[in-house]
């Protein structure tokens, strides 16, 4: 049965696909070139092959919310561009759009003179004290003890204490690792990234630098979303000033080298290990552990791998300050954008600041883009760190809050999540390939009206599975959610399952789709 869905599946896809034959050259003529087999220039490329380029639709859950759909024949889906305070996004040509008012308008921060305008450049960082600790820094200089007693934590998503980290990594090797600078963003409600690369890129270079010295690294690779070219940008033009100012240190004698690569991929490639298959030129496919990346990360090299932010949150900390928290907040606010302050700004007080809810009270908010869980309104009033979402079984991931209002659905709003995870699983392990597509396809019967409670009571099997056994985070994340939405919110899925919708979103008796 499984060979011959392979043989049609290819059959299907051979009939269909008009430029076949010279996609087939292309890679073979790949193949030759770069001495890899023809199948591996065709594992490589499908797993990257993110359809149509020149028009996509961004399907995150902030574009979803304020009315994007699922893209039509002339468009593809994209999971997420990045620019979640803009929503609905698309892009066209490289170029992206924001729908406002019925109105399809330009991004004008998508634009590199933006960029280029509104970055600080490194004479207004330096005047500020920025790289002050790295232009005194001498033999023997090391911040571990200082990170530790701020307890800086990353903030790529995992929140792993940074300075137990570096003591890791130092125990593998203290010399000839690499630091691996991680801005892959692509989770919705997630762009904190992207403005501080594009903005204040500096402070990622300061702290970068200051990493490496600390943990006597000579090769720094700062791997951006092939997406960001207003980033990538930003950051070799960083670069650039930093190297004339301070020529010829860099990559000699003082200073590592260091490399800017743009690297494709969408969500589940921002996963640590991901990251490094694909800069090696092989699939986005997160690696079993152990081996951890400190043992043996890029190339099989000791790596410590840090967030673009916690980066910038280190020079920071280096000039002898707290460091700030770059929330996102993103949903039925009237105000979605960055908010810069100290770490623990409550939801409520996130969002008030911001000028405040859409359309009155809300129902619920995700307070870590989607692999943080979701909360009721009860919960809004924790604040927004570690330890305090930890204790009410929430994560704060990146620090991405998205607002759900009083009229939305939530079996809506996690089938858009589950309908995420299934197209960013990249399909390694069994639970979370199979439980993904579970997942889906039990909440879209839900919505459609054609789920029962026991049909429920195996979908909650199933994401324990996924948590207990999926390799990476992100099959566990799309389990988590899911029993979160039911511990939270499970009259509204029992009201689903006798064809009731308080929100009177989900429209009954259709197909399953
Ligand atoms: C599916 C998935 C996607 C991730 N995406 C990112 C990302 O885009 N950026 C990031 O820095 N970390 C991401 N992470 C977390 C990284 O694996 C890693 O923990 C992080 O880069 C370490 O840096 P930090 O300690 O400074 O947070 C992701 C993790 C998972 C499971
Ligand atoms: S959990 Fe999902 S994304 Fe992670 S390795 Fe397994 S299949 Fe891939």
């Amino acid at each position: 049965m499984k060979n011959l869905e392979r043989r049609s599946i290819i059959e299907e896809y051979v009939r269909s696909y008009p430029d076949y034959e010279s996609d087939r050259r292309l890679k073979y003529s790949i193949s030759e070139k770069l001495k890899v087999p023809p199948s591996k220039v065709q594992s490589v490329v499908s797993f990257f092959d993110q359809g149509n380029r020149e028009n996509k639709v961004c399907s995150g859950l902030p574009c979803y919310l304020k009315g994007n759909g699922k893209g039509g024949s002339s468009s593809s889906q994209a999971s997420c561009l990045g620019y979640c305070d803009k929503a609905p996004v698309t892009e066209k040509d490289h170029r992206f759009f924001s729908i406002a008012g019925g109105e399809t308008l330009p991004l004008e921060e998508s634009n590199k003179d933006y960029v280029a305008n509104n970055r600080q450049g490194i004479d207004s960082y330096i005047a500020t004290g920025g790289y002050g600790t790295l232009i005194k820094w001498t033999d023997g200089m090391d911040l571990i003890s200082t990170l530790e007693k701020t307890g800086l934590r990353g903030m790529g998503g995992a929140g792993f204490p940074v300075a137990m980290k570096w003591k890791s990594f130092r125990s593998s090797i203290a010399r000839d690792g690499v630091l691996l600078v991680n801005a892959h963003e692509g989770e919705p409600g997630t762009f904190k990234d992207r403005i501080i690369l594009e903005l204040t890129p500096h402070s990622v270079l300061d702290g970068a630098l200051l990493a490496a010295l600390s943990n006597r690294i000579r090769k720094v690779v700062i791997g951006i979303k092939s997406e960001y070219e207003g980033a990538t940008f930003s950051v070799k033009k960083a670069l650039d000033e930093f190297t004339q100012k301070f020529s010829p240190s860099i990559g000699s004698g003082r200073f590592p080298e260091i490399e800017i690569m743009s690297v494709p991929g969408s969500y589940v490639t921002g996963e640590e290990t991901a990251l490094m298959e694909a800069i090696q030129g092989n699939r986005g496919e997160p690696r079993l552990r152990p081996p951890f990346p400190t043992e043996a990360g890029l190339y099989g090299t000791p790596t410590l791998v840090h967030n673009a932010e916690t980066l910038a949150a280190i020079s920071e900390i280096a000039l002898g300050g707290d460091f700030t928290k770059s929330y996102c907040l993103t949903g039925d606010v009237k105000r979605p954008g960055m908010y810069r302050t100290k770490m623990g700004i409550t939801a409520r007080d996130l969002v008030e600041s911001s000028g405040g809810t859409e359309t009155g009270d809300l129902k619920a908010f995700m307070p870590g883009g989607l692999s943080g869980g979701i909360l009721p309104l009860s919960k809004i009033d924790t604040p927004l760190d570690y330890d305090s979402m930890r204790k009410i079984g929430a994560g704060l991931g990146t620090g991405s809050v998205i607002a759900l209002s009083r009229d939305r659905c939530i079996v809506d709003i996690m089938t858009e999540v589950e309908d995420f995870f299934r197209l960013e699983s990249c399909g390694k392990c069994f639970p979370c390939r199979y439980g993904t597509e579970g997942l889906s396809g039990l909440l879209h019967r839900l919505k459609n009206g054609q789920a029962n409670a026991a049909d429920v009571e195996g979908g909650k099997e199933v994401a324990q599975t996924m948590i207990d056994g999926s390799i990476c985070a992100l099959g566990q994340a799309a389990g988590k959610v899911f029993l979160d939405a039911i511990k939270h919110f499970g009259n509204e899925f029992t009201d689903h399952t006798e064809k009731k919708c308080e929100a009177n979103v989900c429209n009954f008796g259709r197909r399953a789709n």
